[in-house]
């Protein structure tokens, strides 16, 4: 009965990960997938969060389902984080948001809500970009296309060569970008070059999908998110996707949100009503705890400050890092410039090692980064720095 169905080779990624654990060498470092790892190496639970849960748990609590776009208080929570309390979208109530299933599943769910209602549409992704968003989207039917982005001679955008690309799109053709903390690459536009991309994405009148998987870990809270209310403040309408998998460090929780901003509030009602009837045609509601962990959360005054600090804290540790290896590695081949490493912001730094030097690395040395060379440098610390520093310099003579 099965004989026709496919092999499947595994997730670049996630099937990285399962070499990890299944590796049984003891000097073994993980800097394959996004994850945020403290100076212990160890995945942190936040402070805030383990007051949430405390409460949550005396007494234990009733599950009931969930409304099938969320808990109201985290919808709202997303809201605020990404266009700020006082934008006026926000006060239109212009934009449909729901709770989803981590960041994949907002992907998810605004990709098939599109593929309804703009059948026509092609998607295009930076070139790189990180692998799932070419397969969610093809996934929901659509022709997936790249733009340029990166080029690795300048370790920066190719922006003219994107702009132009732009400029060549059709009505209602859909662009998908990082606000920031570019994935894979750690390479972000500058503002001035975010004001050029979206008056012409205003001008060809293309559909801009944001997707911020790591917010706070770039510059800000509110900086990380530029891109997003600018779009808003031109009056784009707009998609943005959202993850808390990174920021409250709840990966398993899958927990996310989709917000789409509209024209009108009589037009975000309509489109609330569609992202309902997506959601409760795949997975109906969202699982309940990650949810009342993110709206307790976001929605006391002194978790929140909490909560920002904690990231604050995790977005520092990791640019130590970053300076630490850069200096490690000019120190061992001072021929060679690895400014980059703290020219890139979040959690990735796409460090220009080949497939083979990657190979290498893990076969010879236990030490783990994507193909494509992007290493998640929160997997650093003060422990396997030196071990990485070295073994890199050994692949890259
Ligand atoms: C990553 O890029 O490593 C993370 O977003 C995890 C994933 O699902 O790929």
């Amino acid at each position: 009965m099965f004989q026709h169905v496919e092999f499947y080779a595994g997730d670049p990624i996630l099937g990285l990960m399962d070499k990890y654990k299944a590796d049984e060498r003891s000097q073994k470092v993980n800097l394959g997938v996004g994850v945020y790892y403290d100076e212990e190496g160890r995945l942190p639970v936040l402070e805030c969060v383990k007051t949430v849960e405390t409460q949550l748990a005396n007494p234990p609590k009733p599950r009931p389902y969930l409304p099938m776009d969320g808990l109201p208080g985290y919808r709202a929570a997303c809201q605020r984080l990404l266009f700020g309390s006082d934008h006026i979208a926000v006060k239109e109530k212009r934009i449909a948001s729901t709770a989803t299933l981590g960041g994949s599943g907002a992907l998810c769910v605004g990709a098939n809500f599109i593929h309804r209602w703009f059948p026509k549409a092609r998607v295009f992704v930076s070139d790189p970009t990180w692998g799932n968003h070419i397969g969610i989207f093809e996934g929901a039917g659509f022709e997936v296309g790249k733009y340029p982005y990166y080029n690795p001679a300048i370790i920066g955008v190719r922006f003219d060569e994107m702009c132009a690309f732009l400029q060549e799109l059709r009505e209602n053709d859909v662009v998908l970008l990082h606000p920031c903390c570019h994935n894979p690459t750690g390479v972000d536009l500058s503002r001035e070059q975010w004001d050029q991309v979206l008056n012409i994405i205003k001008e060809k009148k293309l559909i801009p999908f944001m997707d911020i998987a790591y917010q706070g870990f770039g510059d800000d809270m509110d900086s990380d998110a530029y891109a997003i209310r600018r779009a808003a403040d031109l009056g784009l309408s707009l998609f943005v996707s959202n993850s808390f998998s990174k920021n409250l460090s709840l990966y398993g929780e899958r927990v996310g949100g989709l917000s789409v901003v509209c024209p009108s509030d009589e037009e975000a009602r309509r489109v609330q009503g569609q992202l309902q009837f997506t959601i409760r045609r795949i997975y109906s509601s969202p699982p309940s705890h990650g949810g009342y962990v993110v709206d307790g959360v976001m929605n006391d005054e002194a978790l929140f400050t909490q909560w920002v600090g904690e990231v604050y804290v995790m977005r520092d540790r990791i640019r130590d890092m970053r300076q630490k290896l850069q200096d490690a590695l000019s120190e061992k081949l001072p021929e060679r410039d690895f400014s980059y490493f703290t020219k890139q912001r979040g959690m990735f730094s796409f460090t220009g090692l080949t497939p083979e030097q990657a190979e290498r690395l893990q076969k010879e040395f236990a030490v783990y980064i994507v193909s494509n060379g992007r290493m998640c440098v929160a997997g650093l610390n003060s422990k396997n720095i030196d071990y990485v520093a070295a073994c890199m310099a050994e692949v890259l003579k």
